[in-house]
């Protein structure tokens, strides 16, 4: 048993300025406001700027959450950045927001879990502090999907957007707080169902190209099963592990994936839909930001007080999903 627990101390998110509405996107593809918002709950997406990319939102994410733990840049010691929309393939994400933070020397990483990539990269940070190899650690979900995604496509364009949100897991030495009970998985049989596929196996050529083969591909249909079901057994299991009531949950905060999902495994759960953070209706899917981008806004609402417990839920590509609970 590790003598610390790790925390999170500060939240932050930035989001680029730009709107793509659902009636900007009904001009591009054969679809309607009506439409998207019946069966997702979005409204509208966040667009990043030419000059904007996932490091840059992650940074300007970053600062506020330094910020908010009350540490300064040069107390972080290690930086974690989730994220399918990397800056380069290499460098990592995480080294070009180590230099725009000014903290050299500072080890960096990326980490590759789709839309569970928040939490995957937050247990690592936990584990890092735990070790107690870390006391103040960066975790980043930052992603600029506008990138990936194929804005011919209604069957995905619609529901993704840019987005980033950051935490500071600090070392606490009270075992009561911080992050309390996590789960991760994979599952690689699966890889099929959502991919983005240049890389080793597909190296981009005209071929792939002229397929639309270096734009996201989902099969929405598989995913929206396999998530209504995934999402009820990772609240469930989190729940039932951590020896809580459903009623000692402040708020379940998911991957924003679908609002109809959502909703789904809420009330399959018998939990209050008030219990469950939303800002889909805001910013789409935004992979691995959305779990952060929605804890920093139910953060700065002044609604989360000391020791109210939260339970995280995500899954995505790879198929990966995972839980984590976090008591404030
Ligand atoms: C994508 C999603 C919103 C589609 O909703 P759905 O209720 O499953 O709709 P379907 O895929 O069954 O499509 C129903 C019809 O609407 C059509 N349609 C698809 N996209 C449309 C759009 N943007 N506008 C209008 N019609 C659309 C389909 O072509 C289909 O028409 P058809 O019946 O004539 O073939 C839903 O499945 C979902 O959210 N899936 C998970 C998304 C995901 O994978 N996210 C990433 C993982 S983290």
């Amino acid at each position: 048993m590790s003598p610390f627990s790790a925390i999170i101390a500060g939240t932050g998110s930035h989001v680029p300025e730009r709107r793509l509405t659902n009636d900007d996107l009904s001009k591009m593809v054969d679809t309607s406001d009506e439409w998207i918002t019946q069966r997702t709950g979005i409204k509208e997406r966040r667009i990043a700027a030419v000059d904007e990319s996932s490091a840059t939102l992650g940074t300007a994410a970053a600062r506020k959450a330094i910020e908010a733990a009350g540490i300064d840049a040069s107390d972080i010691e290690l930086i974690i950045v989730a994220t399918i929309t990397p800056e380069m393939v290499f460098p990592s994400t995480g080294c070009f927001i180590g230099a725009a933070l000014g903290i050299p020397g500072v080890p960096a990483f990326d980490m590759s879990a789709a839309c569970s990539g928040f939490i995957y990269a937050m247990v690592t940070g936990a584990n890092f502090i735990r070790a107690g190899q870390c006391k103040n650690v960066l975790v980043i979900g930052s992603e600029t999907l506008s990138r990936i995604v194929n804005y011919r496509d209604r069957n995905t364009c619609i529901l993704f957007g840019d987005g980033s949100g950051a935490v500071v897991m600090q070392r606490s030495t009270d075992p009561k707080r911080g992050l309390i009970y996590s789960s991760l998985h994979a599952d690689g049989n699966a890889v099929d169902v959502m991919k983005l596929m240049p890389g080793s196996r597909y190296p981009i050529t005209q071929d792939l190209v002229a397929n639309d083969q270096q734009y996201m591909q989902i099969k929405g249909r598989e995913v929206y099963k396999f998530a209504v079901n995934s999402f009820e057994r990772l609240i469930d299991e989190a729940v039932t592990k951590c020896e809580l009531t459903k009623e000692q949950v402040k708020f379940v905060i998911p991957h924003q994936v679908n609002m109809r999902i959502i909703e789904s495994a809420m009330e399959r759960l018998e939990m209050p839909m008030s219990k469950a953070f939303v800002n889909i209706h805001k910013y789409g899917n935004t992979s691995a930001a959305s779990i952060p981008l929605a804890l920093d806004e139910a953060w700065r609402s002044g609604e989360i007080k000391s020791g109210d417990v939260l339970i995280f839920v995500a899954f995505g590509g790879g198929l990966t999903w995972a839980n984590a609970v976090v008591r404030v």
